[in-house]
Formats: structure tokens, sequence, C-alpha cells
């Protein structure tokens, strides 16, 4: 089946087609992703306002190139998916709006995904990984470490009790007079650093959760850095070095829980699979790796552009549903928050709404 997938949950554009044959690797036909990112950056973070404007204006467009990349027309289309949420709910209205326009058109089949299955499910896509696997989703919006155990079929095994991992490498950069997003100018800093010139916090560390917290490792990194300002470019060096240091013994650390928490609850993973934009972050690939190889299982990283918010991962998701012949009515609502314990693999109602 053929799929076109739709996302503008957070600050990318993105269309895709992919196909899923009966049995056997999945096709990517086209991908297509436009980043707001130099319009974001002045502000040091994503403005929602701007962000769903600058949907408006992109979407139909990028469609428009998806569609003829894959040389596919509306009508040869099996269904089309699209992220209903979480995300900034102006995005998410964009992408839904123009979704259900065109299956109602085209009278197809309309798949309203979860934006965090999405990503659940995308190595699924690119190495055939079969279930139950442990997933660790760490983006700018996201924390979480989940057992995937069948489409639609997600246990929450640990997830940050405030920032995402992201955001606290935004936030250090941001301190720090580095460029948005901050991850890979940390990253980029860190290399040329001392990891052990500042002694920061390793917030979880040793608790019999899977959880995480970065909002002290932030506190205690302004701390720091306020007590030697001015700072120099040594100093950044340093600070970023130590701030990475922190993170990646606290994802160790809370990783080496959440696979012990998922075999105790289900089993060995047939893999530890990572994704969300951190994962392009070398010193944490590099953890991962370790972890996974101490409890017996491999690790599994999609290429760094599926990693990033893309339509590739909306499609195979929408695919995965309809396979299962899981399709959404017009109605499908757009969602702020929507976690994926809600998320039901036979179901099209809609999740209870909190307030973002
Ligand atoms: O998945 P993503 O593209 O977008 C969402 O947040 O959904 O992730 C973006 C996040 C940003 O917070 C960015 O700083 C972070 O991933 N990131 C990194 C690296 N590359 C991107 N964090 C650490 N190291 C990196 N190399
Ligand atoms: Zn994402």
């Amino acid at each position: 089946m053929v799929v076109l997938g739709i996302e503008t949950t957070c600050d990318e554009t993105a269309a895709a087609v992919v196909e899923r044959p009966e049995s056997g690797r999945g096709r990517i036909l086209s991908n297509v992703v436009l980043s707001q990112v130099a319009e974001h950056a002045a502000f040091g973070g994503v403005v929602p306002e701007i962000a769903a404007r600058a949907h408006v204006e992109a979407l139909d467009i990028i469609i428009a190139k998806a569609m003829a990349a894959a040389g596919c027309s509306f009508a040869a289309l099996d269904g089309v998916a699209v992220a209903a949420g979480p995300g900034l709910v102006g995005g998410v209205i964009v992408g839904l709006t123009t979704a259900k326009a065109i299956t109602l058109v085209n009278q197809k089949p309309l798949l309203a995904v979860n934006h965090l299955e999405a990503h659940a499910l995308t190595s699924r896509l690119t190495d055939e990984t079969q279930f139950s696997y442990c997933l660790f989703l760490a983006s700018g919006g996201h924390t979480q470490i989940v057992a995937v155990r069948g489409v639609g079929d997600y246990v929450q095994i640990g997830s940050t009790v405030d920032d995402a991992i992201g955001e606290a490498f935004d936030k250090t950069a941001k301190l720090l007079g580095l460029g948005y997003p901050g991850g890979p100018q940390v990253e980029k800093e860190a290399l040329q650093g001392s990891a052990s010139r500042f002694s920061l916090p390793r917030p979880m560390a040793g608790k019999p959760h899977a959880n995480f917290s970065f909002s002290g490792l932030k506190t205690a990194l302004r701390i720091e850095a306020e007590k030697i300002a001015p700072i120099s470019e040594t100093d950044v060096r340093d600070l970023c070095a130590s701030f990475q240091q922190a993170v990646v013994d606290v994802v160790a650390d809370r990783l080496r829980t959440g696979l012990r928490l998922f075999r105790e609850g289900f089993g060995s993973p047939t893999a530890l699979v990572a994704a969300g934009g951190v994962a392009a972050n070398e010193a944490i690939r590099k953890v991962l790796h370790r972890i996974g190889f101490e409890a017996g299982t491999t690790l599994v990283v999609p290429p760094p552009e599926l990693c990033t918010d893309n339509g590739v991962m909306i499609a195979w998701a929408g695919a995965e549903r309809l396979a299962l012949g899981v399709v959404d009515s017009l109605d499908a609502a757009a969602h702020a928050r929507w976690p994926l314990s809600d998320v039901k693999s036979r179901s099209a109602t809609a999740p209870s709404d909190k307030p973002a």
C-alpha cells in the first residue's frame, strides 16, 4: 500500500510518500522537509504563531513536491496519514485540515497518527525491527523510554518530569550565547572542552524508576557560569563538555534501569531503538551502544534525517495502522497533548485532552 504522510506538529513542514508491501522492507518514494529553523532562530526557540503561519504558506507546495518526486497521483494513494498531535496545536490543525481535504476530495482513508507513535515505529521501516523493543525517544519536546509491543500497544517505562533532553541542550546553548537549535552547537563545543572541570549533578541517577529530570542540571550550569562570569571561550567549551557528560551519565543510568524494567515486565527486547533529534549526538549514541550491549541487545538508530521530524515516519505509521484495518473519521481532532498510552490499535476515538 502507498500512503502520503504529512507532518506539521512543530517547526518542520514535511510530506512524504511511503510504500508498505505485505511482506518485506518498506520503501520511501519521496521525503520532503522544509525546516523553519531560520524563522525561529532570532527568538532562541520555536514561536507557535510563526510556526503555524509558515505551515499554512508552505504545506501545499511541500505536498505537491512529495507527490511529484514519488511520481504518484492522489488517486493512486491507499491512504493519507497526518500527525494529529501531540504538538503545537495551530500547526497540527493546518496539517490535519489539509489531510482531511485531500481524503474527502479523493475518497481515501484518513489516518490521524500520533507523532510519538510515528517516531516509535520508524525503525520498523528502516531496520524491520520486530516487536517488542525498547524505545528511547529523545527530542526537543520529549524524553521517554517506551516498551513498543505492537502497533498501538505502547507502555511508558519512564519519562521526564520537567524539561525534555533536547530542551536542556537548547537552554544551555542559549545561556552560553550559542545558536539555536542548541544541541549540535553544545556537542561541537564539548568536543574541545574538559568534562571534569565543573561538577554538575546527575539528576535521578540511582533511582529505582526510569524517569528523567533536567531542570536542576540546567540551574546548576547557570550557577557555575555565573560564578566565573564573564566567561571565556575556554569556559564555554568546559561548561558544554561538563554538561554533556552529565547528560550522558544520566542517560546511561536511566536506560540501564529502563532496560531492566522492560525485561521484568515484557522479557528481552529485540532491540534498543533510539529516535528523536538528540539521537544525533555522538556521545549519547556511544553510551546507548554500550548500555544496549551490556543488556544483551543491539542498538538501532534510524538515519539522522528519519530521527528528526519528517513525513516518512507519519506515512509509515499510517500504513502500519491501515494494514491492521484501522482508519479515522473526518471528525478526528487535533491534540496538543496525546500520550502514547492513549493510542489504541483498534480505535479512532479521541483521547481526553489536557491543557497544553
Ligand atoms: O526530533 P527533533 O528534530 O524535533 C523535535 O523536538 O521534535 O529534535 C530537536 C532537538 C533539539 O532540541 C536539538 O537541540 C536536539 O534535538 N539535538 C541535539 C543534537 N542535534 C539535535 N541534541 C544534542 N546533540 C545533538 N547533536
Ligand atoms: Zn518529533
